[in-house]
């Protein structure tokens, strides 16, 4: 969808439909009194009959009120007014925006972010904006033969904020809001995609197709030859039980200085998780399809970059594989040497996250990184620590780790920090080789980051275990497009202006 600024006199925006606030309790947002006052107390009236009473996301369309140049008028409840916040907003915002790709008009004027949120800027009140709408329209029927589209959907969104003046702000506000928009939605795009046709390959042709794209962007993709003369025996030990050959996907954005150190992203892009031979329950399986959201991430996260033409260098690194049961396939008790020297006993071939990201990070370090972000549907565990709200976030540097925890805030996609201690590690303990791949009964999450710490040593590291957050299940089952929004809010906070701590 298309956006534009839109200020001056409401009552005389020429629009086919506009977006007003009622709190509950009826009491009108002020874009909306104003108009009350142009219609000669219409809106009132109307109100007074007791249909809407201004809950957070109920609507009511209104046809041909005199006194204003607007065809339409959509009332969207933004509920009691000392709680109006960003969730509030978004909330409102996709209300308004469904009822709208539903209904005729193919444009409209939103006024909602002149509601002050909490104590949110107008900046990111725009930009939230942006995303709820995009949010709201959002639907994946690539697979379906008969899709049915909306035959007019909503095409250009004004946002209108008053007397106040276009700015830089504004203008960045709406260029982050849809590249943060777009990043996800090509980040749920593909992690919807089933796991016969989004096969390592095929990650690796639409990271090839982005590289072509942008000058800035430079695609190289490691075949299997490549990973074994590197010493990638976790990785490739993984693929080994599947037809589809691993790829490691490799991204260099180059927008900031030459020599700058660049962060690093790592995303697990396991394309189907079957568990191998430790093979999964057959209850919701399908949803392994799910396993690469991490690496979607990434992908999402880069073409934001390059879509803001961020000043920034970002490497994003996505090691690829299916993991299935084959006579070729790990076996409990198999020890593999990953890149780092180190040897694993695998005693559950269903840890097989943990196998393939040891090996990316190894290779994440001949970058120098700045810091390194790992992304990865870990372990179930974490569903259960945190459900579906906040991300899981291990650290290994503490100032990383707030910075990630305050991107999360920003952007309204939240992680939790869980301990990092040493007293895990003996959890991994082996009688065999190094290390185990698993970490025993409790602490799941936490024994599978002591895994990963094991080959971060020599970088600042964070790791996201997005196993809660990537998708919903149930009538809603789809990928959310997470964490791309708090990985993009993370990089515009590296690149600054160096924003100085409010609190
Ligand atoms: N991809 C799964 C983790 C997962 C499971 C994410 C369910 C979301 C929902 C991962 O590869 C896995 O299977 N982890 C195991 C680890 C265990 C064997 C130590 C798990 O969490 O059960
Ligand atoms: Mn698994
Ligand atoms: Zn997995």
């Amino acid at each position: 969808m298309e956006y534009t600024l839109k200020r001056g006199d409401l009552a005389k925006q020429k629009t086919a439909c506009l977006i007003v606030g009622v709190f509950e309790g009826r009491q009108l947002s002020e874009p909306a009194a104003v108009l009350d006052k142009a219609g000669k107390d219409q809106i009132r009236r109307i109100l007074k009959k007791g249909d809407f009473d201004g809950k957070t996301g109920q609507t009511l369309l209104l046809y041909d009120l005199s006194g204003m140049a607007c065809e339409r008028l959509l009332l969207v409840g933004v509920g009691a007014h000392k709680e109006f916040d960003l969730q509030a907003l978004r909330k409102a915002t996709a209300a308004a925006t469904a009822v709208l790709n539903d209904a005729h008009p193919l444009e409209a004027i939103t006024t909602l972010p002149m509601v002050q949120a909490g104590d949110a800027s107008l900046y990111r009140m725009l930009r939230e904006t942006i995303l709820a709408s995009e949010e709201s329209l959002y639907r994946f029927d690539q697979c379906k033969s008969d899709a049915e589209k909306p035959k007019r959907p909503l095409k250009r969104l004004g946002l209108f904020i008053g007397t106040r003046r276009r700015s830089r702000l504004t203008d960045k506000a709406i260029s982050h809001g849809l590249a943060m928009a777009n990043g996800t939605i090509l980040a749920k795009d593909l992690s919807n995609l089933p796991g016969n046709i989004c096969t390592p390959t095929y990650l690796a042709g639409r990271a090839r197709a982005m590289g072509r794209r942008s000058r800035k962007l430079k695609v190289q993709v490691l075949g299997e030859k490549q990973m074994k003369e590197l010493g990638m025996g976790a990785l490739l030990s993984v693929s080994r039980g599947s037809s589809q050959p691993a790829k490691l996907i490799v991204m260099e954005y180059k927008g900031g200085k030459v020599g700058s150190n660049p962060v690093v992203l790592v995303g697990k892009g396991l394309t189907f998780d079957a568990g191998g031979i430790s093979i999964k329950p057959s209850a919701a399986m399908d949803e392994m399809k799910y396993d690469m959201c991490g690496g979607a991430s990434v992908l999402g996260t880069l073409a934001a970059c390059v879509e803001m033409s961020l000043a920034i260098n970002v490497i994003g690194i996505i090691p690829a594989s299916e993991n299935l049961p084959d006579g070729n396939a790990n076996k409990p008790g198999d020890i593999v040497t990953s890149m780092s020297g180190k040897s694993i006993e695998i005693l559950n071939t269903d840890a097989e996250g943990r196998l393939i990201l040891c090996d990316a990070l190894s290779y994440a370090d001949r970058f120098k990184p700045a810091a390194v972000i790992d992304i990865a549907t870990l372990t179930g565990a974490c569903v259960v620590a945190l459900g579906s709200h906040a991300s899981g976030l291990l650290s290994n540097d503490d100032k990383l780790a707030n910075e990630v925890l305050e991107a999360g805030e920003e952007s309204g996609d939240r992680a939790w920090r869980l301990p990092l201690w040493d007293d895990y590690q003996s959890q991994l303990d082996s009688n065999f080789a190094d290390m185990a791949n698993i970490g025993g009964k409790g602490a799941g999450t936490i024994t599978a980051a002591c895994f990963l710490s094991r080959f971060t040593e020599k970088y600042k590291w964070a790791h996201l275990d997005i196993a809660g957050t990537a998708w919903k299940n149930g009538k809603d089952k789809g990928a959310t497009g997470r964490p791309v929004p708090l990985l993009t809010q993370f990089l515009l906070q590296r690149c600054g202006p160096r924003k100085r701590k409010s609190s």
